[in-house]
């Protein structure tokens, strides 16, 4: 079987752990590494074993050997480097959030659509059959008719204004950075209570605390109702450690979800329970599985494998409707950025 030759665009945190995941997929082969820095560049395919290491993103995106980039950078450079990677032909998986705002997110899909390149926003947890469980069990009724969701992704981070996480330059905040995850969930369980792919509000609310110093979002709330009466609590945080996990109640039962993101990083089984009124103990479902990062590439390979013109995973149709969210539980806490202005 031919690999998908994939060619790495930033070395930090999450390069890493993606890479990793690409060489214990099936169908991935990790083929080159681009920085802006040679010195950093040559470090990674030390460390990573590739014999192509780029100074410069530019020479990545010229390298006839790669066919698929993965962008790993910072939140505000995804928009440049997807559209021009999609402009030299590469098909892009990019990180989440797609873009700092939906505005800028159309832009990369129709710059992917036009390149006749397949985007995909990277979120991992959408490719993992432990997702594709809590769909099935909404769809089936196994949990009767669904009402309420709860769904958090949070950790406490040091403060250093310098850090992606806390720099407003460089994207920093909680809604960007993680509130994506809750909130795609509780489009796609909102979507699946109706037999759909996924469903987008109809109101949004949302609450939150702004870092004094560099005025990003520590932590934050929304409410999200759905026009099927769902509603669904949403909290996300980079400076607050809470319980990171997924709770759907429905009339028939409810499910707990303890590990709804980064789950099976390494590979392995994931549990999780299904409560029914009157037992004594939880039925305990488990779901074994590869890496969740090799998963991650492998779905995106298989779309393209299949021709499809995107990865059923994570739509740009879901992409679009998860960033709306985000934009309007920004736009409450009053938490804008400068690509807001463009
Ligand atoms: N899906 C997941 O599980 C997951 C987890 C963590 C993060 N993420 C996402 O991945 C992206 C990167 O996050 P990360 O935690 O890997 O960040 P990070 O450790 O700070 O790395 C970001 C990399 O981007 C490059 N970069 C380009 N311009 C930069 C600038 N002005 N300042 C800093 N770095 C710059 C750098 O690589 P070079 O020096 O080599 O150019 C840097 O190493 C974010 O969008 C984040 O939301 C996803």
């Amino acid at each position: 079987m031919t690999k998908l030759r994939w060619g790495i665009l930033g070395t930090g945190h999450i390069a890493g752990i993606f890479s990793r995941g690409v060489a214990a997929s099936r169908t991935g082969q990790l083929v080159a590494v681009g920085s802006r820095t040679q010195e950093s560049a040559d470090r990674f395919a030390r460390e990573f074993g590739l014999a192509r290491a780029h100074g410069s993103y530019e020479a990545l995106l010229g390298d006839p050997e790669v066919s698929a980039v993965y962008v790993a950078t910072p939140h505000p450079l995804h928009l440049e480097w997807t559209v021009r990677a999609a402009k030299a032909g590469k098909h892009v998986l990019c990180e989440k959030p797609l873009a700092v705002n939906r505005g800028g997110a159309v832009t990369m899909i129709e710059m992917a659509r036009a390149c006749g390149v397949m985007l995909m926003e990277a979120y991992m947890y959408r490719c993992h059959p432990q997702t594709a469980k809590v769909v099935e069990l909404v769809k089936s009724g196994a949990l009767g008719r669904i009402g309420l969701i709860q769904a958090t992704f949070s950790f406490c981070n040091d403060f250093n204004p310098d850090a992606r996480l806390w720099n407003k330059t460089l994207g920093g905040g909680g809604i960007l950075d993680v509130g994506g995850y809750p909130v795609s969930l509780a489009r796609l369980v909102a979507g699946a209570a109706d037999g759909k792919a996924f469903a987008d509000p109809v109101s949004v609310v949302g609450a939150g605390c702004l870092d004094p110093r560099t005025a990003v979002d520590v932590y934050a709330a929304a409410l999200l109702r759905f026009a099927n009466d769902v509603v669904a609590q949403v909290t996300c945080g980079i400076g607050l450690l809470q319980d990171n996990s997924v709770r759907i109640y429905g009339s028939k039962g409810w499910l707990h979800v303890p590990e709804p993101w980064v789950t099976t990083r390494e590979g392995g089984t994931a549990t999780i329970y299904l409560h029914r009124p009157g037992a004594a103990v939880p039925e305990e479902i488990r779901i074994t599985a590869p890496p969740l990062y090799a998963l991650e590439a492998d779905a995106f390979a298989a779309a393209l494998a299949a021709d499809l013109r995107e990865v059923p995973q994570m739509t740009a149709a879901d992409t679009l409707g998860n960033m709306a969210v985000l934009d309007q539980w920004r736009a409450a806490i009053g938490l804008s950025y400068d690509a807001d202005k463009t």
